[in-house]
């Protein structure tokens, strides 16, 4: 399936689930629930969970970068690598814009993060990634500890490599505090898509925020995830909207 042919079946399918919730709400009155409770294999075991943090562009769109990746269990966007106290989104100060992800180490590695983190943005790029231009959308690999700051210093020099004569501006610095962005920036691709979020039970916010599915579907929804994520995603919707049913509790 071309790229252009999955934007189209996405696009598609998403206006025929909307006309048939309508139309299931209309004609049958289901009620939808307000909420689910999320089953425990969406709570794995917290304290084998490792952090990374990175900055890598908009962090609207690093959340959604990292976000369906096997063994990412969460995410959150925020601000970091400054000094500045209690960012803003309106007054960063001197942070990044930054992407925290909770990982599961015996799924996903440091390294295997570092190499989505190389592939998903342009290093090269001199104050900023595309139309987003400012410090704030700068490139950082934030490391915790020797094994990480050695894993980044290779990995840099790697792509140092690749790209030849032009220079990688990524810097890697000791992670320090990471301030959590304000709640309308957390999934805030997701947030575009209410039939989705209903698709989850409508969980209210901080319950949203720290949802697996919801990040999962945060990537799925900027159509970020690798291939064959996005076309397993797709699918079970699909299966879903087919039941009549219309609420989502694994993937
Ligand atoms: C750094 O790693 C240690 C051990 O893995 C962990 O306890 C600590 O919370 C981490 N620090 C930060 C700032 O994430």
């Amino acid at each position: 399936m071309t790229v252009s042919e999955m934007k189209f079946s996405f696009s598609h399918l998403f206006s025929i689930s909307l006309f048939i919730v309508f139309v299931v709400n209309k004609a049958h009155c289901i009620r939808i629930p307000d909420r689910i409770s999320e089953t425990t294999r969406d709570q794995p075991d917290q304290q084998n969970l490792k952090t990374a943090v990175f900055s890598l562009g908009s962090f609207w769109r690093s959340e959604a970068v990292f976000g369906c990746l096997p063994g990412v269990v969460r995410t959150t966007v925020g601000y970091a690598g400054g000094s500045k106290i209690n960012p803003e989104y309106r007054s960063l100060g001197d942070h990044a814009e930054s992407v925290q992800i909770e990982y599961d180490p015996r799924l996903i590695s440091f390294r295997d993060l570092l190499e989505v983190f190389w592939s998903s943005h342009d290093s090269r790029q001199v104050f900023g990634q595309g139309p987003d231009v400012g410090n704030q959308y700068r490139s950082i690999i934030f490391t915790n500890g020797t094994d990480e700051s050695r894993l980044a210093a290779v990995s840099k020099e790697k792509e140092q490599t690749r790209s030849r004569s032009s220079i990688v501006t990524t810097q890697i610095q000791q992670l320090g505090i990471f301030y959590p962005a304000e709640a309308e920036h957390q999934k805030f691709e997701l947030k575009r898509h209410p039939f989705l979020l209903q698709l989850l039970g409508n969980l209210p916010g901080e319950e949203l925020e720290r949802s697996s599915l919801a990040t999962k579907l945060n990537g799925y929804v900027a159509e970020l995830c690798p291939p064959i994520i996005q076309m397993q995603i797709d699918a079970k919707i699909n299966e879903i909207i087919k039941k009549g049913w219309p609420v989502l509790r694994e993937l």
